[in-house]
Formats: C-alpha cells, structure tokens, sequence
C-alpha cells in the first residue's frame, strides 16, 4: 500500500500508480463507511481549498465543496469572470498567491488545448496539490468515482470483465472527451477488457489511445475499438455510455453538430441494454441529455447506478483531498 501522496497533484489519471489508486480507494470506501455512521473524519480541520471554475457544474462543485466540509475544512468557489484573470492574473499568478492562501487549488478548465496546459502552469507556480476538476484531455476524479462504483457492484476483481465505453447522441453540447479517455487511461489497469465505440468523426486524441494501448499491453487486458454501437454491447458487463464532441474532426460548434445530428440512432436504450449481460450496469457521469443520449427507461432502470456513481464522487475526492492537503 503507497501511503506517501501528501503534496502530489492529481492532474492526469496515470499521474499515481495503480497501487497508489488502491489506496485512494481503499480511504475512499473507509469515508464513505464513516460518513454512513455518522463516525467524524475531520482530517483536514483549518485546511482550505480553491475550487477555480471556468465551465460550469453541478456535481464537481458540490461533491468538493461538501466533501472539503465534512473533512473538517473550507472549499472556496471561485468563478474565473468573478476574477482579475481577464486582467492580468497568470497561471504564475494563481499558482504563487493561491497557493499560500490555500492549502489546495482545484480546477475546471475544458477549453481544447488551453485547459490542461492552465493546470500544469499553476501546478508548477503552486507550492499545494493542484487537483483537475476537469480539463479537456481528463476528468480523473470522475474516473476514479467510477472505479470505486463498478467494484462495488461487480467486485475488486475485474479482470476478464467487458467493459463498454460507447460514444452516445446528444443535442445539447459539444462535450468534452475527457471523460472517455480516462476510462480508456485507467480501467485496463485494474484488467477490465475495454472496447471503445464511437461513429468514425469521434475519435479521441491519438496520444492518449496510446496510452491506453499501451496500459493494457502492461496489465493485460483488452483494449478493442468499433465503430458498432450494438457490436460493442454485446456481453458487456459495464456499459457506459455518453456523448462526446467530435473535436478531433472539427472544433466549429455548427459543423460539429451537423456531423453528431447523422448519429441519433447512437442512443441507449433497453433493446440494446439487452444486448449487454443481464445483471450489466449502466453508468454515466451526468449530465445526460435524458431521452436522447438515453432513454428515461434505462436510466431510471433496475441497471442504472448513475446515482450511486455521482454519490462516489464525494467519497473517492475527500480520499484524494485527505491523502494529499494533509
Ligand atoms: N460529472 C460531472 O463532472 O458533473 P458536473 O459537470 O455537474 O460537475
């Protein structure tokens, strides 16, 4: 077990070990057993987090933000426009002064090939962990919420286990590829064989299957990608299944929705939910665009965990805070 990650950044998701994601997991499930007994946990008292939002959010904010309360601390929301980041205030700015204000600085920036680079700058000007709330290229406290969801309901071994990461249809939004690619980055590392389907203009950025390829060249696991929506359900245990914008193709909003509006048959639904094994799980990170990315049926249905999924947030983010801010 690594218990040393005080100070760490948790930026991309191959950024800790698998044995360090253990760990993270195994506090993550020690809170959670805590907070369900009502058992103090106060491992942060008088520790403060910056939580800097350029893009908006309805569980990141509230899962850190409560989650930084119940370790004993405060979580500060900070809105990018509320700030002088328009006048003058660099990513060398924040990371210095932030980080003797706070004891950790937290970010939101999905912008396509800004977001992630913002992170990196403050990381190197902070003296304090800087945690991704969600860049363009990962969305690492949602993967690991998702981790800690699919072995509580398929247990710690996943090996052999098919798990489904589908490409979905929705109208609302480009979406950010964030979220598939750190399930592609961090499942074949805990033996899930993963297969990847989206329609040909959805690709993800080719460094990051990579990546991927190479995680499960090194754990063994299956790493298949298809352009079959229903193919890919096929005996899945996991499905996960969301939109994602076709950035790879073309960032320009308009074009890009023409090219996801070919594709409104890519929803889930029960008759290709019936495609996957009996007792799969459905899983999504939220928002989804309900009767469109996926139909009320199955999001509500008995193999939905999207709620348990979200809940896991809070849990796998205080682990994370308390690990790292101590
Ligand atoms: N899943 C997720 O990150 O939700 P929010 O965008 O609401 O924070």
């Amino acid at each position: 077990m690594q218990t040393d990650l005080r100070g760490r950044d948790l930026i991309g998701d191959l950024d800790f070990s698998k044995e360090e994601v253990e760990t993270i997991l195994d506090v993550a499930w020690d809170l959670k057993r805590k907070r369900a007994l009502g058992e103090p946990h106060a491992y942060l008292r008088d520790k403060t987090l910056a939580m800097l939002f350029f893009f908006s959010s309805t569980r990141t904010r509230g899962s850190f933000e409560s989650g930084m309360a119940q370790l004993g601390g405060h979580a500060a929301f900070i809105e990018s426009r509320t700030t002088q980041i328009s006048h003058g205030d660099t990513e060398k700015e924040l990371g210095e002064i932030f980080g003797r204000y706070f004891d950790g600085i937290a970010i939101r920036h999905v912008d396509m090939g800004i977001g992630n680079r913002y992170l990196n700058l403050v990381a190197e000007a902070s003296r304090v962990p800087v945690l991704n709330m969600q860049c363009e290229i990962y969305h690492p406290h949602q993967c690991l919420a998702d981790l800690m969801t699919i072995m509580e309901k398929k247990g710690r071994n996943l090996r052999r286990r098919k798990m489904v990461v589908s490409w979905a249809y929705a109208s609302s939004y480009l979406k950010p590829m964030s979220v598939p690619q750190s399930l592609i980055l961090q499942m074949p590392r805990f033996g899930m064989d993963v297969v990847l389907a989206h329609p040909p203009e959805f690709k993800l950025m080719p460094d990051i299957m990579e990546q991927a390829r190479e995680q499960a060249r090194k754990y063994g696991a299956g790493f298949e990608v298809t352009d079959n929506m229903e193919e890919a359900f096929k005996d899945a245990d996991v499905v996960y299944a969301k939109s994602w914008g076709p950035l790879m193709t073309t960032q320009d909003p308009d074009e890009g929705k023409q090219i996801q509006d070919k594709y409104k048959d890519w929803i889930t639904d029960a008759r290709k939910m019936a495609l996957a094994k009996e007792d799969a799980i459905y899983m999504h990170p939220l928002p989804a665009d309900r009767d469109v990315e996926v139909t009320s049926e199955v999001m509500d249905g008995p193999n939905s965990v999207v709620f348990d999924e979200a809940e896991n947030r809070l849990h796998a983010q205080k682990a994370v805070m308390a690990l790292t801010m101590r």
